[in-house]
């Protein structure tokens, strides 16, 4: 059985990769992940917002006082203060990651502007991760923002780190544009070798004893892989990139649709926070064990087979199932 597949150009041994959680920010964690059989590796994002703490902590450094060059050299933080910052510890830490197994890693940089965080990239590559995921989450509230103007500071924040590193590069999509298909497309045009689809926004709630708003980020069941098949179905037939499957792959048999529905990879993170790390073993036996029963022989085989590659007219058919599947209910 032959289980690998290949995304950003990176061969997998096969489809399953730990995203981005609590889970991938520990060594432990992904030690025991890699021996459970996970084929590569999301690590918890780096946020601008904790790049940007950095750059400025320092900036304040540098010119605080500083009425002439030699007197500002002296405010010149020392290495310990660069060393104990949060960015700095996330360079060390792929490094570690990368001498302690031997799984690819991805690294992951979540910001909205363009700025001196992009720059990360650079670093992250100079570190050693063998590719970079890129997290653009941004909820406007602003009526008058046009969405064409949201749309191009997406694409301006994905050149931007595209400059910044020859490293494969995928981006986590959310699919709250009017036409993602579009995007996904500019993406690659940007620069994006690969496309998550998707990130799962963080849930909103109210508070009723505080009078407070509530924002976590939410386990997810497979009941949310639904968005997850239909556009990695429609992206595998239109744009010709990498997809890996996230939100909702809960089990073997949701990594066998995601695949069929064209993903390359599949991500998962709630899954294994609620079953454990050691649960892609069992993963692995039910998938090899379906694939056996239906006679397939590689992941290749099965890519896409459900898609929408034979369709010629793709949006009327998926007209056409929306109004037989509700007027098709019966009560
Ligand atoms: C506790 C928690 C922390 C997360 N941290 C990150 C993160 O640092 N960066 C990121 O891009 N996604 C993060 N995610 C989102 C997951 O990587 C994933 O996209 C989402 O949970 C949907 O996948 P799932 O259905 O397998 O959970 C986090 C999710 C959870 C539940």
């Amino acid at each position: 059985m032959n289980l690998t597949t290949k995304y950003l150009g990176i061969d997998f041994k096969n489809p399953l990769i730990a995203g981005a959680s609590p889970l991938t920010g520990s060594l432990d964690k992904i030690k025991e992940l890699e021996d459970a059989g996970v084929a590569g590796i999301v690590m918890h994002s780096l946020f601008e917002e904790q790049i940007n703490h950095d750059l400025h902590s320092i900036d304040h450094f540098l010119f605080q006082g500083s009425d002439s060059f030699a007197e500002s050299l002296s405010y010149f933080p020392d290495s310990d203060y660069i060393e104990s910052s949060e960015s700095e510890h996330y360079l060390e830490d792929i490094m570690e990651i990368k001498s302690s197994v031997g799984i690819p890693i991805i690294a992951s940089l979540n910001g909205v502007s363009s700025g001196g965080w992009v720059k990360y990239a650079k670093k992250i590559q100079e570190a050693g991760a063998d590719a970079l995921e890129l997290n653009i989450t941004y909820i406007p509230t602003n009526p008058l923002l046009d969405a064409r103007e949201l749309e191009a500071m997406y694409i301006k924040v994905l050149a931007d780190v595209r400059a910044n590193t020859t490293l494969p590069l995928s981006v986590k999509m959310n699919p709250y544009f009017s036409n993602p298909a579009q995007m996904a497309k500019r993406f690659k045009d940007a620069g994006a070798n690969g496309l998550v689809i998707f990130d799962n926004p963080v849930q909103v709630d109210i508070d009723l004893e505080e009078l407070s708003p509530l924002q976590r980020a939410n386990l997810t069941s497979s009941a949310n892989l639904s968005e997850t098949l239909r556009w990695c179905a429609i992206l595998h037939s239109n744009v010709a990139i990498s997809l890996a499957a996230s939100t909702g792959v809960h089990n073997a048999k949701d990594v066998l649709k995601a695949i069929m529905s064209g993903a390359d990879v599949t991500q998962m993170a709630s899954t294994l926070l609620q079953n454990g790390t050691g649960y892609p073993k069992t993963l692995l036996k039910e998938l090899v064990e379906w694939m056996q029963e239906k006679e397939y022989l590689s992941i290749e085989q099965m890519k896409g087979s459900i898609s929408l590659n034979h369709c010629d007219n793709k949006a009327a058919y998926e007209r056409a199932n929306y109004m037989r599947a509700l007027l098709s209910y019966r009560f």
